[in-house]
């Protein structure tokens, strides 16, 4: 099945052609195209995505994404025919809902001339199959060759608009066992980011600067000699019974730390900043230092609670999907994790059976090859509708009927 997909949930304008094959025992994803145009410059100036600056993009963009991904997958030379695809699938939720019908009046466009059916996806579904995809195509990224060692599957989703503990007993079937009471996870990086004076998205920048922390310490013991800067930041609800999160308090812990330091209570000479934009001049070693406590905090709760769900529901795999999926720490110390579980014994549950499933890196952030990839199973469930009634829903969530 040839399949193109439509992204246009948030900030980046994707197109992506894929051959899936291989059913639901088997699925193997050939990626022809994935083109991607990122509004990030664009946004950076305002702090964040700004919805009508989004959708204006995003029009303008996805004729021409349309045409490279066509091109890239060799199939431009038929545009004045019809190209040989089966299926178009779009993003219609969650998101931005201005952006997300930009998309999906897009597919209806082609549905028009191409006289091809029209599938609509669930965002966060595309997140949990991202981990199939790669770039390689020769070999199959699932290697669980029975689909039986697969579920239940338990997915963490962290993007920058959601933080989801989703169980899934079989292919279709999700249920969400806990989310965020608050902020998403890469929302609470983003703010932190911009509270320290780092630029949007504040992901990537809090990792990098996190992992500048030795040589920090090293210039920071050459700056300040008796140095003593030791923070502890909370790790909110990480000992709560249910799988949900909360991270809004982890920011806010940081934003009085940042008035506690401007107030001197560190030792620091007083540092005259009344905006956040000026507190990236704050030294370099003190902002490594908060970048890796805050990061840290996070990820010690994701793991926590993750472990705990996986352990509860006796899943055979953990699934990451989703922007913050990219942090590199999160990954090391998860796979850390999943190893030590592996060895303790536990006659109730065969923890060796534990295994983690990872998106490669250029598949973690938006993208419209995970949304083929979701749109494959729901096209072997014939779970088609009529184009006409496709609509865009901001808050579309797994219990929502699509
Ligand atoms: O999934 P995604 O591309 O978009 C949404 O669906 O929201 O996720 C974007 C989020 C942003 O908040 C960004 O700061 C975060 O993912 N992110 C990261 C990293 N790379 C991107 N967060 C932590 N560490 C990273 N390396
Ligand atoms: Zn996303």
């Amino acid at each position: 099945m040839r399949i193109l997909a439509i992204e246009t949930s948030c900030d980046e304008t994707a197109v992506a052609v894929v051959e899936a094959s291989g059913g639901m025992k088997r699925p193997q994803f050939r990626i022809l195209s994935n083109v991607v145009a990122s509004q990030i410059k664009i946004h950076a100036k305002w702090g964040g995505v700004v919805p009508n600056l989004a959708k204006r993009e995003h029009q303008q963009n996805l004729p021409i994404v349309l045409n490279k991904a066509l091109k890239e997958a060799r199939l431009l030379k038929i545009t004045k025919r019809i190209p040989n695809i089966n299926l178009i699938a779009v993003t219609v939720g969650p998101g931005l809902e201005p952006a997300l019908w930009v998309g999906i009046n897009f597919a209806h466009d082609l549905n028009k001339v191409w006289d091809k059916p029209v599938i609509g996806v669930n965002h966060m579904e595309g997140h949990i199959w991202s981990f199939l995809l790669s770039q390689k195509t020769e070999k199959p990224k699932l290697q669980i060759t029975n689909y039986k060692l697969l579920f239940p599957a338990l997915a963490l989703l962290v993007s920058g608009g959601h933080t989801e503990l989703v169980l899934i007993k079989d292919w279709l079937k999700y249920k969400i066992i806990g989310q965020t009471r608050d902020d998403a996870t890469g929302e609470a990086f983003d703010k932190v980011a911009k509270m320290l004076g780092l630029p949007y998205p504040g992901g990537p920048q809090i990792a990098a600067c996190a992992a500048q922390i030795s040589k920090s310490k090293f210039l920071i013991s050459k700056q300040i000699p008796n140095f003593k800067f030791q923070i502890k930041l909370p790790r909110p609800m990480i000992n709560s019974k249910n799988y949900d999160f909360s991270f809004s308090g982890l920011k806010t812990a940081v934003l009085y730390l940042l008035r506690d330091i401007e107030a001197g209570k560190f030792g620091f000479r007083k540092i005259p900043f009344n905006d956040c934009l000026k507190r990236s001049q704050l030294p370099i070693p003190l902002v490594a230092e908060i970048c890796k406590e805050f990061q840290q905090a996070v990820i010690d709760v994701l793991i926590s609670k993750t472990i705990k769900a996986a352990k509860h529901y006796k899943v055979k795999t953990i699934i990451i999907g989703g922007g913050v999926a990219a942090n590199k720490e999160l990954r090391k110390q998860f796979k850390q994790k999943i190893s030590d579980v592996a060895l303790t014994s536990d006659s109730k549950y065969k923890y060796d059976l534990l295994d983690l499933l990872l998106p490669d890196m250029n598949f973690t952030t938006d993208n419209a090859a995970m949304i083929a990839a979701a749109a494959y199973f729901s096209a072997l469930k014939r779970k088609f509708r009529d184009t006409k009634k496709l609509k865009a829903n901001g808050n579309l969530s797994f219990s929502t009927k699509q």
